[in-house]
C-alpha cells in the first residue's frame, strides 16, 4: 500500500506530519511545535507558573472526518486515554454521512459576581443599583478600553437577593460582559474589582467576593447532528436497532444522575481534549459543564438523542463554553497556537463550535459502543498496549504480546512479564 492509499491512522508519525504540511495550512515551525520539538520550553514554562522544574507531555492525536457547518476540520486532541481519538474520528465519519455537524455559539458573554454584605435594606439597595446601572457599566468599561474598542465590554447588570444563607440575607450583583475572543476571566475580574467602591457607596454595604462565575450560561455552544439510520448498521445490528438502543441509553442518563455523570464524562473526553490542546482552562469548562447539567436542580445529561421524523438519529449537545483564542496560554504555548491554526479557529466562537461538535461525536461513540457490543472490546488492544509498555516490553515485542493478552482476555502487567519470560526461556 503506498502512502496515498493509506488512511491517516495507518501512517507513521513522520508521514502524518508530512501530510499535515502537504495540506498546506502549517509551516515547519508549526509542525515542530505540534510534534513537541521543541514544544513548550522550560524557559517559557517558567514564565507561565511558579516554581517550574520542567514540562509534562501528553499524547496529541488528530481526529479526522469532522465536517462542521460545511467546513472540513482536523481536530487536535490532547488526551492520555486510548480509543478517544479513534472514536471521535469514526463518529465524525458517521455524522458526515448525515451532512456533518451544525454548530453555533452565543455571543461570548461572561458573568462576574459581586457579593454585597451588610446591607440594611436589600430592596432599597437593589433599586439604587438599578438606577446607577449606566454609571456602573461606564466604570466597568474603563477597566478595559481595548476590549470596548474591539466591540466587547460590559453589557448588563442584574441583581439577585439571596435571602436564605448560613450568614443571613445578602445581595449579589451580576456584571455581564462581552469578552470577545478571550476566555475572559481577567477582563471580568478586573472590571469587578473596579466597581467595588462605587457599589459600596451606592448600597452602604460591603463588597466581599468579586469573581467571575464558571456557570457561563450566557456563553453557550450548541451542536446538532442527524444520522441516517442505515449508516449506523454494523455486524449483527441493523441501523434502526442501533438508533433505538442509543436513544434508550441516553434516556438512562436523562433521568439518573449516577449514569448522567458518566455520560457527561464521555462528552468531556472530547471537549477537554480540544480545550487542553488549545491551551485553554479545562477546569473552567468542566465546572461550567457540570453546573449547567444541574441547572434544573437535578443533575442530568448535557446531550439529547431522539428519532427524527425521517427515522434519522438526531443528537444535540448544549453547554457553556468559556474558551478563548487570545490571552492566557493560547498564545504563549507554541503547540496551542499551531493547533488553532490547524483547525482554522480564528475566533472564540469558531473554537467553541469545534469543541462542542467533538463533545457530541464522543458521546455518540460511547453510547453506540455501550448499547451494542460493550465498551471493552474497542478498548482492549489499546489498553493492552499501555499494559505492555508499563511492563517494559521492548518495542519490537509489543505487538505479539498485545495480541496474545487480548486473545487470552488476560491483560495485566504480570501477564505481559510472564509472556516475556516464557519467550526468553523457550
Ligand atoms: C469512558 O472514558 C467514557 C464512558 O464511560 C462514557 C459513557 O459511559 O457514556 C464510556
Amino acid at each position: 500500500m503506498n502512502k496515498e492509499q493509506k488512511k491517516f491512522y495507518q501512517l507513521t508519525v513522520p508521514e502524518r506530519l508530512a501530510q499535515l504540511k502537504d495540506d498546506g495550512s502549517l509551516s515547519d515551525a508549526d509542525l515542530k511545535a505540534l510534534s513537541g520539538s521543541p514544544g513548550l520550553t522550560t524557559e517559557q514554562a517558567d514564565h507561565m507558573i511558579e516554581n517550574v522544574v520542567g514540562t509534562y507531555a501528553l499524547p496529541m492525536g488528530i481526529a479526522q472526518h469532522f465536517l462542521i457547518n460545511g467546513r472540513d476540520v482536523q481536530v487536535p486532541m490532547v488526551i492520555e486515554e486510548p480509543s478517544v481519538v479513534a472514536a471521535a474520528s469514526f463518529m465524525a465519519r458517521l455524522i458526515r454521512s448525515g451532512g456533518g455537524f451544525s454548530a453555533s455559539a452565543t455571543a461570548p458573554e461572561m458573568v462576574g459576581q459581586i457579593q454585597i454584605l451588610d446591607v440594611d435594606d436589600l430592596d432599597q439597595a437593589i433599586h439604587a443599583l438599578e438606577e446607577a446601572t449606566p454609571e456602573l457599566l461606564e466604570k466597568a468599561a474603563q477597566a478595559d478600553p481595548l476590549l470596548v474598542k474591539l466591540g466587547g465590554g460590559p453589557r448588563d447588570i442584574t441583581l439577585r437577593k439571596i435571602e436564605d444563607s448560613p450568614i443571613g440575607a445578602f445581595l449579589v450583583l451580576h456584571l455581564v460582559m462581552d469578552v470577545r475572543d478571550a476566555m475572559g476571566a481577567n477582563a471580568i475580574n478586573t472590571a469587578l474589582e473596579r466597581l467595588t467602591l462605587l457599589v459600596e457607596s451606592i448600597t452602604g454595604g460591603r463588597a466581599l467576593l468579586r469573581i467571575l462565575t464558571n456557570l457561563a450560561d450566557r456563553r453557550l455552544a450548541r451542536a446538532e447532528c442527524s444520522i441516517p439510520a442505515e449508516a449506523l448498521a454494523f455486524g449483527e445490528y441493523s441501523g434502526e436497532m442501533v438508533r433505538d438502543r442509543i436513544i434508550e441509553a441516553w434516556a438512562f442518563a436523562a433521568v439518573d444522575p449516577y449514569r448522567a455523570a458518566t455520560h457527561n464524562k464521555g462528552i468531556m473526553n472530547g471537549v477537554d481534549a480540544v480545550v487542553l490542546a488549545t491551551g485553554n482552562d479545562w477546569r473552567a469548562v468542566e465546572a461550567g459543564a457540570h453546573a449547567y447539567a444541574a441547572r434544573s436542580g437535578k443533575y442530568t445529561s448535557l446531550s439529547t438523542w431522539s428519532k427524527g421524523d425521517n427515522g434519522d438519529l438526531v443528537g444535540e449537545l448544549e453547554m457553556p463554553m468559556a474558551v478563548g483564542t487570545v490571552g492566557g496560554a493560547t498564545r504563549v504555548h507554541p503547540a496551542a497556537a499551531a493547533v488553532l491554526k490547524l483547525m482554522g479557529a480564528k475566533t472564540a466562537v469558531d473554537l467553541a463550535e469545534i469543541i462542542i461538535s467533538v463533545g457530541l461525536a464522543q458521546n455518540l461513540g460511547a453510547l453506540r459502543a455501550l448499547a451494542t457490543e460493550g465498551i471493552q472490546r474497542g478498548h482492549m488492544s489499546l489498553h493492552a498496549r499501555q499494559v505492555a509498555v508499563a511492563a517494559g516490553v521492548p518495542q519490537e515485542r509489543i505487538h505479539p504480546i498485545v495480541e496474545q493478552m487480548v486473545k487470552e482476555g488476560n491483560i495485566h502487567v504480570d501477564r505481559a512479564m510472564e509472556i516475556m519470560e516464557e519467550w526468553r526461556t523457550r
